[in-house]
């Protein structure tokens, strides 16, 4: 098959790191490109090089078989490549019609804009994506995130593009979704489109993908198809090591409730009359699908959303009303939430504010901030993250996607919270990092912290977890033990697809 992308010889450098350097790739036409690599190892950097939003210092581009030069994104657009990065594009306060024509809205014969014929074409789209729910007049602000992901493909796809990149889009999708983006994809290489696909979830891989380049450190390792190693052995090109055990979970002492509900409810019914508890040096995973209320518990527990009915107990405080995020904090609860854009990161800011947001006053009481200290502290941190930076300095929009997440993960854990709630905490995360946060959290339910672990990663759940509470419609249908009969993916992922009866607790 013919290449209709090559890239030769790309080299790009940032201050302080080679985040490419003299990488080789090609695009054939119909095929899935797969494009792995851990945290850091240039894989957005190659991408938004390819797409022209970035400019790379050395090396040649070629597109349809002419030399392309590309300063700006539009100038790729225009050429028939298109993408969906990794971060959001879209503006909060346009309907979904306006979003995807911004800049390029259809006009009538008398100038004016053709609402109803940019309108019709986006919901064609979005049928072609089975996505009709959404409404092409929705502001975009209003939309959830999966669904904001999936008006970015959309319009992506509006410009009838002949290669689409395509980095990590389905970290925030569903199921559902995935297997809508998956068959869209699909149908795509049938007709003659290359697409380049970022992601770190090997399950894809097969399921999508034809060929996959390993990038590590800015180098390209090598090229394969998909079939040809097995999942450890790809492991070992991206990581550069032998890696035998993903897993790992030593037996902890119990010690004790610290985390305990009663019949909770919140007042959009998305949490319905449910009791868990949680004891210090153990680790409680939360299965479900997305949409069973799951970060909706979190978000009750760390004071985020108010209480509407039930009894939250934190330690020996018993707590009804009033629950707010500070008064959570101060309690030692720690959350390290799902979507660090939103919440998580101040993304203007360097590294070290980042880490020092929630902790600072427990380094520095007196409000009296000894610079080098600080310094110090959240350098060890990146040491042990292994927050791919040069220094701390650096502001967290320039880090790559897994390590801001490092960063999220650093800031709540240097608070040294009691009870920390970690929604997704693996997610756009290589799998070596993947390895140290489950070391991490092992480490931290044997020191006696109380762990309460949301993940949509079932293998995640189970290989880490000592109890699973499985969620469903807003209620806990089930709670299964390590080791007990239905210990297993199967049975687990029938319980979170409520097939399997259960008593409803
Ligand atoms: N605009 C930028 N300014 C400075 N450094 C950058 C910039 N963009 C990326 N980098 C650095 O270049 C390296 C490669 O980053 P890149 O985003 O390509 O990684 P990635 O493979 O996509 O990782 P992830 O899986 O975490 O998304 C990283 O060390 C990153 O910190
Ligand atoms: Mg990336």
């Amino acid at each position: 098959m013919d290449a209709i992308l090559i890239a030769r010889g790309i080299t790009k450098v940032f201050p302080g790191v080679r985040a490419l350097d003299n990488v080789d790739f090609d695009l054939r036409a119909g095929e899935v490109h797969i494009l792995v690599g851990e945290n850091g190892a240039g894989k957005s950097t190659l991408a938004k090089c390819l797409l022209g939003a970035y400019v790379p210092e050395e090396g040649e581009i070629i597109f349809q078989g002419e030399k392309v030069r590309f300063t700006e994104a539009k100038d790729a657009l225009e050429k028939g490549i298109a993408a969906v990065y990794q971060e959001f594009t879209l503006v909060p306060y346009l309907s979904v019609a306006q979003n995807i024509f911004l800049n390029r809205e259809y006009r009538t014969r008398f100038g004016l804009i053709d609402k109803g014929r940019m309108e019709e074409e986006v919901r064609d789209i979005l049928a072609s994506l089975n996505c009709d729910y959404i409404n092409v007049r929705s502001m975009v602000k209003r939309l959830s995130v999966a669904e904001q992901q999936m008006v970015e493909i959309a319009k992506a796809l509006s410009f009838k593009p002949k290669a689409v990149v395509f980095d990590e889009p389905t970290s925030t999708l569903s199921e559902r979704e995935i297997s809508s983006l998956f068959e869209q994809i699909r149908k795509l290489r049938a007709a003659g489109i290359g697409i380049v696909y970022v992601s770190h979830r090997m399950q894809e891989f097969k399921r999508i993908g034809d060929r996959i380049t390993v990038l590590r450190d800015g180098r390209r390792i090598g090229v394969i198809g998909v079939g040809d190693k097995s999942p450890e052995e790809l492991v070992n090109m991206m990581v550069g090591r032998d890696i035998s055990q993903v897993y790992h979970r030593s037996d902890s002492r119990r010690r004790g409730v610290a985390l305990r509900t009663e019949n909770i409810s919140d007042r959009a019914g998305r949490v319905r009359g449910v009791s868990i508890q949680v004891q210090r040096g153990e680790i409680v995973g939360l299965a479900g699908l997305v949409g069973a209320g799951r970060s909706e518990l979190a978000r009750l527990l760390f004071g985020i959303d108010p209480i509407a009915g039930g009894e939250l107990h934190v330690g020996d405080e018993r707590i009804v009303r009033n629950n707010n995020s500070r008064r959570m904090v101060r309690k030692g609860m720690g959350m390290v939430s799902e979507d660090r854009k939103r919440q998580g990161l101040a993304l203007k800011d360097s590294i070290a504010w980042n880490i020092m947001a929630v902790s600072l006053r427990k380094y520095f009481p007196r409000h009296l901030i000894d610079y080098k200290k600080m310094y110090r502290i959240c350098g060890e941190y990146r040491q042990k993250y292994r927050i791919a930076s040069p220094d701390v300095h650096r502001p967290c929009r320039l880090l790559s996607g897994g390590n801001q997440q490092k960063v999220v993960l650093a800031k709540w854990l240097s608070n040294d919270p009691d009870i920390i709630i970690f929604d997704e905490p693996t997610r756009g995360i290589d799998v070596g990092a993947k390895m140290e946060i489950y070391a991490m959290m092992d480490d931290l339910a044997n020191q006696g912290k109380a762990i309460l672990m949301i993940s949509s990663e079932l293998p995640e759940v189970i290989g880490m977890s000592d109890r699973i509470y499985v969620m469903h419609n807003g209620r806990i249908t089930h709670e299964v033990g390590r080791g007990g009969d239905n210990w297993n993916q199967e049975d687990i992922g029938a319980m979170m697809l409520g097939i399997r009866e259960g008593a409803a607790k």
